[in-house]
């Protein structure tokens, strides 16, 4: 195999097992290292992904264990273990189940994964985030959490859809809490370089901006459950990272003072790659975009506060 790194994913339900099926298929690691609590979950998910693996020729070894300790020498460790949300529910809805799985899992990764970069999935996404931190004590650049991204492919697909051109020629950003005030951002959005704003009327902007922050829920009214394209944001994530890309894209960051925010982890644009966050990047925001960041940003640290930590 062409590397030595290992990716631990702690969580192998829909979402775990989609990311290391992903990640696999890309070899974006040697050796990929499922973790449930569930007995004979993660070492199934692993078989099966690994017979996928060997027909299509590629060499990146998936297994499966229920111990937290084997993922010592993990270079990166995805945590999406916990519940999802079920048909009418917010993601905050899961605030308080997921918050101690979470903290149970970020401190074994603390305890094995001392070296590792963290990347946290699991929802409410950015109060996860925050105690991913916490519980792991790492520095603030080895932790960060996918939302935004996976917004940002939603927002992607439906510009894409009224202008009808390739998904390919859409540079956009999404950023802000991923909940009910996410941010997708028209203004830092274009085509092939041609500013959104030039394109498209604002109510029309409006309603793809609104048709984003919805349509997850939408998903998981009609299959229960949204698996392979969170799974693909994350896999970008760890592509960045592995590889040392240094791509711009949103995670879920603690801003440490930048945007004007202290002591929370929010969605923010950011520079990814062998160091995790390497650089927040700050852009401008207008009075209505800052309302909304901002109103993201109190959802956020009242759910923290909430958890009393
Ligand atoms: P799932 O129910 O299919 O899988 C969750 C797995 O976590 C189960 O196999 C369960 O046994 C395991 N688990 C629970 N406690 C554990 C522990 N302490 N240690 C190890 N494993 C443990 O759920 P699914 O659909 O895979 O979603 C997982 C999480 O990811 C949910 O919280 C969901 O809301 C979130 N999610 C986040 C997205 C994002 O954009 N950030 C997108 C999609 C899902």
């Amino acid at each position: 195999m062409h590397d030595d790194n290992m990716i631990t994913i702690v969580g192998s339900g829909k979402v775990g097992s989609s990311i290391a099926l992903q990640a696999g298929m890309r070899e974006i690691d040697g050796e990929i290292l499922l973790i449930d609590i569930i007995k004979g979950l993660p070492q199934g998910e692993a078989m099966d992904i690994n017979h996928t693996l060997a027909e299509q020729g590629r060499d990146t070894i998936v297994r499966g264990s229920n111990e937290y300790a084997d993922m010592q020498g993990s270079d990166i460790v995805v945590i999406v273990a916990g519940v999802g949300r079920k048909p009418g529910m917010t993601r905050m809805d899961l605030l308080n189940t997921n918050a101690g799985i979470v903290r149970d899992v970020a401190r074994k990764v603390g305890e094995y994964a001392k070296g590792s970069i963290v990347v946290t999935v699991t929802n409410p996404l950015d109060p996860m985030t925050y105690i991913t931190l916490k519980a792991t004590d790492f520095k603030p650049n080895r932790v960060m959490g996918m939302g935004n991204l996976l917004d940002l492919s939603r927002f992607r697909s439906f510009i894409a859809d009224e202008l009808k051109v390739s998904r390919r020629s859409i540079q956009a950003l999404v950023i802000g809490e991923h909940g009910e005030n996410m941010l997708p951002l028209v203004r830092y959005s274009s085509i092939a370089g041609i500013p959104l704003t030039q394109l498209i009327s604002n109510e029309k902007a409006k309603e793809l901006v609104e048709k984003t922050r919805k349509v997850a829920a939408e998903v998981i009214a009609l299959k229960g459950a949204t698996i392979y394209a969170p799974a693909n944001a994350v896999v970008e994530m760890l592509d960045a990272i592995s590889n040392d890309r240094r791509v711009v894209m949103p995670v879920c960051a603690y801003t440490d003072g930048k945007y004007g925010v202290n002591d929370i982890c929010i969605g923010v644009p950011a520079v990814i790659g062998r160091e995790g966050i390497e650089e927040i990047i700050e852009v401008e925001l207008n009075d209505e975009e800052r309302t909304i960041f901002e109103n993201g940003v109190n959802a956020v640290r009242e759910a923290i506060r909430s958890l009393k930590l």
